[in-house]
This record gives structure tokens, C-alpha cells and sequence, in this order.
């Protein structure tokens, strides 16, 4: 039925939007499939329930459009996927800070979005608390997207697909920042990463066998790490300063410049470590390059201020070999079908 309607629009209406826009529309041949959150054994409840947006299949594919279209930059080349890219768990690959428009330097890096629903606060200092509200920000940052919301909403508004797409997911046609939000939060909402070599371990299946480095890696990362990077999410999304020192240039307050509180300077939120492996460089602005550097900042490079964590304050003891086994059970978190699942992919054009 509703596909019968999407097919009339696109056979009444080529003579005014030019045939482009329908032709170029496939629709997957999944559609109305029914989609849902699935929340992993053993996991906490999520933070992002949908409780206040229903999650459909057609909101879903609306959203995973939205992602993708580079129309939502001032001058049309930037998508949000282009710093989120799949195969790197959503993150930016092999870029320190990100770059959006004009190649525009930004000031940190971009996290990967795997397990987005679990979070309780977004951003590196947490600036955003609720899902939906978050993708204004790189829309309107000046070095990111730098177009003004109004300006994103008319150019998706002017677009029949979208029309047709908003109805199937929305009800009617009426396209605004909500509802692009919303649609947006569908699709980052259900990017569950969980079947990574040690998600296999831990639920003892098949593909989960772990070598003796990677078995006392996760020993010694229960107990120097897990405190903060908390299994099974890898964090547990507070506040902390884990000694990086502060930068010379372009000092980032971190937390500090949300709540105002000194007692926050330099604190980051814990950043989750699943797919670790495929999300370098590393910290908030990307400052290192590699596994091996990140468990050496904790050995030898901690900084400590007034706000430096305890836990790392005076370096965490490890020998050569612990922190190999270390690196070796970090590997061991990426998730092959989660950076390969074609339900996160570009769509098709
Ligand atoms: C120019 C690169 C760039 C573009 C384009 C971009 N992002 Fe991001 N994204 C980032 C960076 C950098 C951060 C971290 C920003 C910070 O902490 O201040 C981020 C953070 C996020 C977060 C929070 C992640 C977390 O762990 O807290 C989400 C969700 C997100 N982006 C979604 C989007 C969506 C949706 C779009 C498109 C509307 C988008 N991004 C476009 C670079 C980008
Ligand atoms: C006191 C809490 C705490 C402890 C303990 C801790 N970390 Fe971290 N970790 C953090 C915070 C906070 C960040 C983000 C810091 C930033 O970018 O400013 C981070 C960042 C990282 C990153 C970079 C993640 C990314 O996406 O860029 C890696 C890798 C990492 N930690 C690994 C470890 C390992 C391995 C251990 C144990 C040897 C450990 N951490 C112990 C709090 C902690």
C-alpha cells in the first residue's frame, strides 16, 4: 500500500522535479522490515530508549538518507559520514581533528559512534545530553558543516523524495529540524557494536578463543583500566582527566567549559575502547597514534594536575610485556560485522 504511493509520486511528479530525483531513489528491498534496538545479554539498559520516537523502519532508512547527505554542509561536500565513516567504527579515520567544510581544521576528534543509545552525554566534555538534540552542532559549527539549520532544513524540504520519505516515516509530509533529528536518532540509536572476538569470549562461543597474550591482557586491563573504560561498554561515561598534559596551543578546558567548575579542567568523558583498533589516533584531540602509545601515556607520559585522575596520577606499573598483552587484548574488541553491516552502509543512490 504505501509503496503503491511512493510509486505514484514518482510517476506523477517527474515533469516538475525532473525525473533525477525519483530514478536516482531505490528503495530497499527490505523496506517495512521491522528494525529494533537489541540490547546484548549481560548489558545495562540503554540510556536513548525511543521512548519519545518511535522506532520504524521507515524512520530508520530516513535517517541512515539524512546521515549520509552531504546537503546538510554549506557548500555540499561533507556529510556527516564523512567524518563518521563505517569502517573505522564511525570514527574519522587516520585524522587527529576532524575536517569539515573547505577543509576546515576542527579542535578534537571524532569519536566513533558504536553503542551511541548507551550514552548519557555526548561530546568530549559532554555538552549535549539528549541524542536528538546533538546533530545541530556540527550542522551549524562554522568548522564543520557551517550551514545555518534553517538553510538545511529548506534544502531537504525542497526535495520530493524527502517529502515521500518523511511521510512514510512521519505520517505527512511536513519536513523540520525535529523530525531530521529524530529520524537522524533512529539510525545512530540501533548502531549496536557486540560481536567482537572478546564479546564471543565472554558468551563462550565459537570464534571466541583467546591466545595466552590476549587472556592476561584482559587480566591486566581488569585491573588497571576497566575502573573507568567499565566492561562491557568500555566506559562508564563520567568525567575524568587521565593525564594527558594540557596543550600549549588551543587549550581544551575539557568538562570545565561545560559546568564552569575548575574541578573539572581537563576532564573528558571516558572514551569507550570497542573497536579501539580501527579508530586512531586517539584522545580528544588525537594527540596519539597508536595502541601502543596510549597504554605507554599510562606507564610513562601521565601528567599530573590538581584534577588528574588518582587511578593514573602517579602511572600505572607495567612491564614491556604487560603492556604487549595489553595492546593484544585491546585487538581484540574490534567488531568485523558491525564495521561490514549493510544496514549502516550509504545507501544505494
Ligand atoms: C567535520 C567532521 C564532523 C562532521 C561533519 C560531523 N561530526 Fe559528529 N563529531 C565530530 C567530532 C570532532 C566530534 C566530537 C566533538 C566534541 O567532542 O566536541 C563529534 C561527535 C559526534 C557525536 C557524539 C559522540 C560521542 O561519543 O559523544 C555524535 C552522536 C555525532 N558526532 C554525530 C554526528 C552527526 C549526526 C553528524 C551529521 C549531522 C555529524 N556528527 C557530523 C566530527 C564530525
Ligand atoms: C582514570 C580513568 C582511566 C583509567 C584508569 C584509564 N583510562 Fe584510558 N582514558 C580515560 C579518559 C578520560 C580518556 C580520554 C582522555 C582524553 O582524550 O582527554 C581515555 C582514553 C583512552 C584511550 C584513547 C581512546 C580514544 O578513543 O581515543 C585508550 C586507548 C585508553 N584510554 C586505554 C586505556 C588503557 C589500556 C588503560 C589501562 C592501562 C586505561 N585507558 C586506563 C580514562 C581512563
Amino acid at each position: 500500500m504505501k509503496k503503491a504511493i511512493i510509486s505514484g509520486i514518482c510517476i506523477l511528479l517527474p515533469l516538475v522535479i525532473w525525473t533525477a530525483g525519483c530514478k536516482k531513489e531505490t528503495i530497499d528491498p527490505r523496506t517495512w522490515e521491522p528494525v529494533a534496538l537489541n540490547v546484548p545479554k549481560g548489558w545495562p539498559e540503554p540510556a536513548y530508549t525511543f521512548a519519545n520516537n518511535k522506532l520504524t523502519w521507515e524512520g530508520f532508512t530516513l535517517g541512515r538518507k539524512l546521515f549520509y547527505d552531504v546537503r546538510f554542509s554549506r557548500d555540499s561536500t561533507v556529510s556527516c559520514g564523512s567524518c563518521h565513516q563505517q569502517f573505522a567504527s564511525f570514527a574519522h579515520a587516520g585524522h587527529d581533528l576532524s575536517h569539515g567544510v573547505d577543509d576546515r581544521l576542527g579542535t578534537r576528534n571524532s569519536p566513533s559512534l558504536a553503542n551511541m543509545a548507551w550514552h548519557s552525554s555526548f561530546f568530549w566534555d559532554g555538552g549535549v545530553n539528549n541524542l536528538e538534540n546533538q546533530p545541530i552542532n556540527p550542522i551549524q559549527n562554522p568548522l564543520e558543516m557551517d550551514l545555518p539549520i534553517t538553510e538545511a532544513v529548506n534544502r531537504i524540504a525542497a526535495d520530493a523524495v524527502y517529502k515521500a520519505h518523511f511521510k512514510r516515516a512521519f505520517g505527512d509530509e511536513t519536513i523540520n529540524s525535529q523530525r531530521i533529528f529524530k529520524a537522524m536518532a533512529q539510525f545512530m540509536g540501533i548502531m549496536v557494536s557486540a560481536d567482537s572476538r572478546y564479546d564471543k569470549h565472554e558468551r563462550n562461543e565459537t570464534g571466541g578463543t583467546f591466545d595466552t597474550h590476549e587472556e592476561r591482557g584482559l587480566t591486566l586491563f581488569r585491573q588497571h583500566c576497566a575502573a573507568c573504560h567499565k566492561e562491557p561498554l568500555f566506559s562508564d561515561f563520567s568525567f575524568r582527566n587521565n593525564g594527558l598534559a594540557p596543550a600549549i596551543v588551543m587549550t581544551d578546558s575539557g568538562r570545565a567549559r561545560i559546568t564552569g567548575d575548575m574541578a573539572d579542567m581537563y576532564k573528558f568523558k571516558v572514551p569507550s575502547l570497542r573497536n579501539i583498533a580501527i579508530t586512531q589516533p586517539y584522545m580528544h584531540d588525537g594527540r596519539v597514534r597508536t595502541l601502543e602509545d596510549a597504554v605507554e601515556h599510562y606507564r610513562t607520559g601521565v601528567y599530573a594536575t590538581v584534577t588528574t585522575d588518582p587511578l593514573v596520577k602517579d602511572g600505572i606499573n607495567l612491564t614491556d610485556d604487560d603492556k604487549k598483552d595489553i595492546v593484544a587484548f585491546l585487538k581484540t574488541l574490534t567488531d568485523s560485522t558491525f564495521i561490514n553491516n549493510p544496514l549502516f552502509a550509504e545507501p544505494g543512490q
